[in-house]
């Protein structure tokens, strides 16, 4: 079996952070969110893996490599624009050739890993095998309609949903998913919809099949699931020894928490679950659950809670917690030191600040 996982696109939908950065390189509990997916991939036996990329750089080849640091082999896979995940899987024919393979949207994260999926996939020799997870919001989605313990129907961002579930994008297809994408037509949004493709299987009588994703799923699309997702990879981590840490005698550590090499906590209180990046600083503050705090920070006199902070970040004396947030790479939070005592601000394209 092999593995085609996606990691294109523009991320229009986390900018500001996505203006610097590939949308699937974006740390969560400081790991890239691709990670997670190539990491599962692996542990279900699969060597060969394509990740498909955009064509104009280089960005996710450098992070990941040849795939030898998880004992993988990685073609890149380049896409000329985006013209949808159909079509990602259409150009990746002579790659796949006539094996099954998982088709793996790089920015799904899902807890407990693939092969559960995999194995029903196999064992009912299925043409085409979904993932179902039971959201709040189906209309975002690809939503089945179901009858019995058969889909009938799937609609890509119905205005009615067919019921409560979406398509998660981790897909298991085998070679008769080429008839599809190579049969259907682009939709009204221009792209080769992977939902029509679906359909489209279904028309012909293909078997599809699926499963229920009964832990949790995450589809990290906006601002608030990137934090939604760091907050469910937090609550499985384990604290580590933090050996190659310094934490002094005032400061009080409960709870799951992280250090990382070279991380000093002084005189600080840290609730996990939480994660305190390398050589980061923590002084005189309160890190609170569900946070993640990458590499070479600092945190002084001030409170940080649910909220991811990228590397390099400063946030000095502020009076006031800072909460549900999300910090590119050396962003600096600091309390004005002299008169008038003002608001200023130097924020990229599409930053948003709250005050309370
Ligand atoms: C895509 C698919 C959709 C699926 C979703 C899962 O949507 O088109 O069918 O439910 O991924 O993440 P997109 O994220 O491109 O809006």
């Amino acid at each position: 079996m092999k593995a085609l996982i996606t990691a294109g696109g523009k991320g229009t939908r986390l900018r500001p952070i996505t203006h610097t950065r590939n949308k699937h390189l974006i740390p969560i509990a400081n790991k890239p969110i691709l990670h997670y997916a190539i990491e599962y991939v692996a542990e279900a036996g699969i060597r060969d893996v394509g990740i498909i990329v955009n064509a104009d750089t280089e960005d996710v080849q450098k992070a990941m490599g040849d795939g030898s640091r998880w004992g993988l082999r990685i073609r890149y896979i380049p896409q000329q624009a985006p013209l949808g995940l159909a079509h990602c899987v259409k150009i990746s024919e002579e790659f796949l050739g006539k094996e099954p393979f998982v088709f793996y949207l790089g920015d799904n994260m899902v807890v407990g890993g693939i092969r559960r999926f995999q194995e029903e996939f196999l064992a009912r020799k299925s043409n085409c095998h979904l993932t179902l997870a039971r959201v709040k919001d189906p209309e975002r989605f690809g939503v089945p309609e179901i009858q019995g313990d058969r889909i009938v129907r799937i609609v890509e961002k119905p205005k009615v949903p067919a019921s409560r579930y979406a398509v998660s994008g981790i897909y298991f297809y085998d070679s008769t998913i080429f008839e599809a994408v190579n049969a259907i037509k682009p939709s009204a949004r221009g792209e080769l919809e992977i939902s029509d493709a679906h359909q489209y299987l279904l028309d012909h009588g293909r078997k599809v099949t699926f499963s229920e994703i009964t832990g949790w799923w995450k589809d990290t699309g906006l601002p608030d699931d990137l934090l939604e997702a760091n907050r469910l990879i937090l609550d499985h981590i384990e604290a580590n020894d933090p050996k190659d840490a310094a934490v002094d005698g005032e400061s009080n550590i409960a709870g799951k928490v992280i250090l990382m090499p070279g991380a000093r906590i002084i005189n600080s209180n840290i609730r996990g679950p939480a994660i305190i990046g390398a050589r980061t600083v923590i002084e005189n503050s309160y890190v609170g659950p569900y946070t993640a705090i990458a590499e070479d920070c600092l945190i002084r006199n001030s409170e940080v809670e649910f909220s991811i902070v990228l590397a390099h970040c400063a946030i000095r004396d502020i009076g006031i917690r800072i909460e549900g947030s999300l910090l590119g790479c050396d962003t600096t939070l600091e309390r004005a030191r002299a008169k008038p005592r003002t608001h200023r601000f130097v924020l990229g394209d599409q930053g948003m600040v709250e005050i309370a």
